[in-house]
């Protein structure tokens, strides 16, 4: 028995491997290109378990994905792999169409054929299951009720939209070929070896770095934040509990505005890392140009994923994010290793 976790070298998927071979005995096959957002260096210390097997490559390749799956016959297939970052997508979106749409339609069709060829007890066990995003639901106001898992699909950016086409996608694979499908939606995620491309580790590198940060806008838009550890966890509840062809939603319960965010980022670096000069790191806030089409509210209704799955977040924004910012302390040769030049050239040409 084996599980093929797709796009684990990155943020989730590499967080999801440490915490679930540390929970099972059983081979672990992550297929991943590795993008800029993917870096081996996240699961270095599993290097010597033979439980993890590494395979390099793209989840558009239909034909490794057949030698895959013939090679270790996996029980699960996790899909974790994406371009995940809307300002890319805003920016450069063929990648998201490429991976994103095709990449799943590639895994979906490789699923198939060889689901279709195994036992029938190995089928009613197989899972397919696919992450998605709250993103896929687009925009709320401020009083609007949270998502919950019929709320209507209306993606605002390339990554939203992309990310609703795989989800039509596996939800046919679903209808018409009876392929035994999970979809989760999740809210924002932080915590450890998330690239600093993103809010929170982009707000931690920076203030450490003695840089300014960039809130977009008013900095009032809101976010439900979940701390990775958590959503790790609520996969594995769905891998095990999920009922075949069901969506869940997964979320934080902790809706902050961005700048809320920052400040708190803020108040806990003046603690644990003050400034040479007694400055704030308020100090380094900076208002800049809003993101086209930027959604202001996401948030989740996880009342369905509580009831018949049992699974609620453990971490608070609070002891999240204090650990989080610790772990950015602690790690600054990760950061280092993977914050290279193209890293530079992107927040150049971005922020200009
Ligand atoms: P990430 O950008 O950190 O990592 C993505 C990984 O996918 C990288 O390792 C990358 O190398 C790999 N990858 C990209 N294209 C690939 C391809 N064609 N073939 C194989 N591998 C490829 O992403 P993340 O934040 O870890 O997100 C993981 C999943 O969770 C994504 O599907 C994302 O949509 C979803 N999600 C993320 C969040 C969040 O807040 N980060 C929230 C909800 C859902
Ligand atoms: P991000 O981490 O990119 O996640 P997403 O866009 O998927 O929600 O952004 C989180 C929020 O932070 C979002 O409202 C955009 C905002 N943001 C900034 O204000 N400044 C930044 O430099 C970045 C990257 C994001």
């Amino acid at each position: 028995m084996s599980i093929i976790v797709t796009g684990g070298a990155g943020f989730i998927g590499s967080n999801f491997i440490i915490d679930w071979l540390d929970l099972n005995d059983q081979k672990l096959i992550n297929l991943d290109k590795l993008t800029y957002a993917g870096n081996p260096q996240n699961l270095i210390n599993l290097k010597n378990n033979p439980n993890y097997i590494f395979v390099k490559g793209d989840i558009c390749d239909k034909k490794l994905i057949d030698q895959l799956f013939n090679t270790y016959k996996p029980q699960h297939i996790i899909n974790f792999a994406s371009e995940t970052h809307v300002d890319k997508s805003i920016d450069s979106p063929a990648d998201f169409i490429y991976t994103n749409i095709v990449g799943t339609f590639k895994l979906l069709e490789s699923t198939r054929i060889y689901w279709n060829n195994l036992k029938s007890e190995e089928k009613e066990n197989f899972r397919f299951l696919h992450v998605s995003t709250d993103e896929v639901y687009g925009s709320l106001d401020f009083a609007a009720p949270s998502f919950n898992e019929t709320h209507p699909y209306k993606p605002n950016s390339p990554y939203s939209a992309s990310k609703a086409s795989s989800d039509h996608l596996v939800r046919t694979y679903h209808h018409t070929y009876s392929i035994p499908v999970l979809t989760t939606h999740c809210s924002n995620n932080y915590g450890p070896y998330q690239f600093p491309e993103k809010l929170i580790p982009l707000v931690i590198y920076n203030a450490l770095a003695g840089k300014k940060f960039p809130l977009y806008g008013d900095g009032q838009q809101v976010r439900d934040w979940l701390y990775v550890g958590d959503h790790c966890d609520a996969i594995r509840q769905v891998l095990e509990k999920g009922k075949v062809g069901e969506v869940y939603n997964i979320g934080g319960c902790n809706q902050k505005t961005n700048l809320e965010v920052v400040e708190m980022i803020c108040d806990i670096l003046d603690m644990v890392k003050p400034r040479v000069n007694g400055d704030t790191y308020k100090s380094q806030i900076t208002f800049v140009k809003d993101r086209f089409g930027h959604d202001r509210r996401y948030s989740i209704d996880t009342s369905k994923i509580k009831k018949e799955l049992h699974w609620q977040p453990t971490e608070t924004f609070e002891t999240g994010i204090k650990k989080t910012i610790q772990w950015y302390i602690d790690n600054q040769e990760w950061v280092k290793k993977v914050t290279g030049d193209n890293y530079h050239h992107w927040i150049n040409k971005h922020y200009k």
